[in-house]
């Protein structure tokens, strides 16, 4: 594949089967995942730092995930790749278990009336989605502007007994995204979070 040429868009041959990860990327390599990427400007960033790793966008508007195609394409990113479809049924149906070693969720929506609370990405199910797609030692990197979700967050986390709390990299939190780098400008912090797989 040359990826200055070819889309980085990766059109599901179906969804009824998991993905076979060697028809993604050229290279077999650590897979980092970022659900809900909106306009991949933090995936292309890290992908473009850390060119030894294999990485995902998953979202779920075209225009969206389209940029991440050109900015992708632009820099020669070999080792990136984007899917249109939603969050929880790619962890669940679509990504072979146990191959990410990290999950990034930044900037989910929150959802803020009560009553829409259940659309939330990171509520109870999450944490065994994430359990599933995480191999040994893998992680979910967890950032939010909005507090309530942010205590959901931490709730559905300390409750899974398969994880434990652990924390960002420094150089993972100093790549920020459009949504992050809005809220800031505004003077509003980013709330961070991360939990690491305990191995059973
Ligand atoms: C608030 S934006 C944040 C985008 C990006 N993470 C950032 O921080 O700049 C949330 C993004 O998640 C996408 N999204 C929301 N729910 C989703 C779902 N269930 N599956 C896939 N994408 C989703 C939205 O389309 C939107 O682009």
């Amino acid at each position: 594949m040359n990826p200055s040429s070819s889309s980085l868009l990766y059109d599901l041959p179906t969804i009824l089967e998991r993905m076979v990860l060697a028809q993604l990327f050229p290279r077999p390599q650590p897979l980092e995942v970022e659900l809900g990427c909106g306009d991949a400007s933090f995936l292309i960033a890290y992908a473009r730092q850390n060119p030894g790793r294999n990485f995902i966008g998953v979202e779920r508007l075209l225009g969206r995930i389209q940029k991440l195609d050109k900015k992708g394409r632009r820099g020669g990113l070999a080792n990136t790749r984007g899917v249109r479809i939603e969050s929880a049924y790619f962890l669940e149906f679509l990504l072979p278990p146990r191959s990410a070693t990290a999950l990034h969720v930044y900037f989910p929506d929150p959802w803020p009336k009560k009553k829409h609370r259940r659309h939330r990405l990171i509520g109870e199910r999450f944490p065994a989605l994430a359990r599933q797609a995480l191999a040994r030692g893998g992680a979910v990197f967890l950032r939010t502007d909005d507090a309530d979700y942010f205590q959901q967050m931490n709730e559905v986390f300390d409750a899974a007994k398969e994880f434990e709390r652990t924390e960002t990299p420094a150089e993972l939190a100093e790549i920020t995204t459009d949504f992050e780098r809005e809220f800031n400008l505004q003077g509003i912090p980013t709330l961070r979070a991360a939990f690491r797989v305990l191995n059973f």
